[in-house]
């Protein structure tokens, strides 16, 4: 049967661009949707196949850590790593080539990203049956060298984290904005600070600081959207289309964008050209879904943030905080927009407006913010991300 929509309110529904033309969804539709296998089972194709190999426990020894450590939270779904493996030993390597351009012009997110991996590596490491010995940066005259994590084999430690860690996804979702955080939960997130270094912020949406956190966010996205290299940068990273997701195993997705499956399905069937412009759906999406239904924000904040070893840190107690989330029940979404315009303000030489709104969120002016996200329970479960394989972060 066929079912006609004005595009305009397909489009608004699922956060993409509005405008007028009428789209009949049809058999055309359908035999696209056939094509891009969006009526089958979304998430079977290799994209997602880490995600069971790690469930499967295909891997072993230090190759399972390995495929523990790709499934860590990450910059736009980047995976800015690389790994060399010997029989008791991990080590981790930035892979340069995989930036996020004008976007991250310090590496502060690709640094964040592989601390996300070196807490994974750890986990994943005691669970398995080892014990890990971790060392941030061992030789820091080779700067793409992150972290060796040596292994002795010890009694297994299957943590609350480490069952976790396939269970992590970042939820773009609304969550219920009426919903608060119960005291014994966020009690439970700030007990995963582990350095005098690093602080955990937690902003209750209503208050003056989470007001001007939200607001700040959505102009920070305006910005963003409007600014064409920042722009370029982030759509290089986008993708629409199963074939393209299965295809490169990264990047930021249709997919993950937190749509009700329906509206998800039809989203599927439909050429990129037809979505619209994704910058403005994701300015929608914030101001309209992620800012305006969250109870809470977070901030992740460092003494130094020139200082890699602490973004590493920062970066590690980010996913930390999402693993704990996953046992709570908690959804999150990381929102680093405000840190992304702070940081081209400063790669420009601009005033450092966005530095100074994070700074009376912080009220302590011993610590920079290197990291935002939103938390709370959220109206539906977040789905995987696509990964690269195993192999394919391998290095001799
Ligand atoms: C440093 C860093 C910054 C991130 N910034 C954002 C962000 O601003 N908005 C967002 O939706 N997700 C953000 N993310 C989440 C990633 O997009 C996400 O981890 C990645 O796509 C993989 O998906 P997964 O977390 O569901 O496995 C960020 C993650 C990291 C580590």
């Amino acid at each position: 049967m066929a079912e006609t929509l004005t595009r305009r309110r397909f489009l608004g529904k699922t956060g993409f661009i509005a405008c007028g033309a009428t789209v009949v969804v049809a058999g055309g539709l359908a035999g696209r949707a056939w094509e891009q296998g969006s009526l089958g089972n979304i998430y079977g194709g290799p994209a997602f196949e880490p995600w069971r190999a790690w469930r499967s426990g295909r891997h072993r020894g230090s190759l399972a850590v390995v495929a523990a450590a790709i499934l860590a939270s990450n910059p736009h779904n980047s995976q800015p790593w690389l790994y060399r493996v010997g029989e008791r030993r991990v080590e981790l390597f930035a892979d340069p080539a995989r930036n996020l351009g004008t976007i991250d012009p310090f590496r502060r997110e690709m640094h964040l990203g592989l601390g996300c991996a070196v807490e994974n590596m750890a986990l994943a490491a005691r669970g398995l049956g080892y014990r890990p010995h971790v060392a941030l940066r061992p030789h820091p005259a080779h700067g793409a060298l992150i972290a060796r994590v040596d292994l002795t084999e010890s009694a297994p430690e299957a943590s609350v984290h480490f069952r976790a860690i396939p269970e992590r996804h970042t939820n773009r979702a609304a969550y219920e904005r009426g919903r608060l955080l119960p005291r014994v939960v966020l009690s439970a997130f700030g007990a995963q600070v582990a350095s005098p270094d690093t602080r955990l912020i937690l902003l209750d949406a209503a208050s003056a600081e989470g007001t001007l956190f939200a607001e700040a966010t959505v102009h920070a996205t305006r910005q963003f959207v409007a600014d064409a290299e920042m722009s370029r940068d982030s759509h290089r990273w986008f993708r629409h289309a199963l074939d393209e997701v299965n295809r490169y195993r990264d990047g930021v997705t249709t997919l993950a964008a937190g749509l009700p499956e329906s509206t998800l399905r039809l989203a599927l069937m439909m050429p990129r050209r037809l979505i619209g412009d994704p910058g403005q759906a994701w300015l929608a999406a914030t101001r309209d879904r992620h800012c305006r239904t969250a109870p809470m924000f977070g901030l992740i904040a460092v003494r130094n943030p020139a200082d890699v070893t602490q973004l590493f840190e920062a970066g590690r107690l980010w996913q930390r905080v999402h693993l704990e989330a996953v046992g709570q029940g908690v959804a999150m979404q990381p929102l680093n927009q405000l840190m992304e315009i702070a940081d081209r303000e400063r790669a420009l030489g601009r005033s450092p407006e966005a530095a100074r709104h994070l700074a009376r969120m912080v009220g302590d002016d011993r610590f920079r913010t290197v990291f935002g996200f939103r938390c709370g329970y959220a109206v539906r479960p977040a789905p995987p991300s696509p990964r690269r394989g195993v192999n394919a972060v391998l290095i001799a």
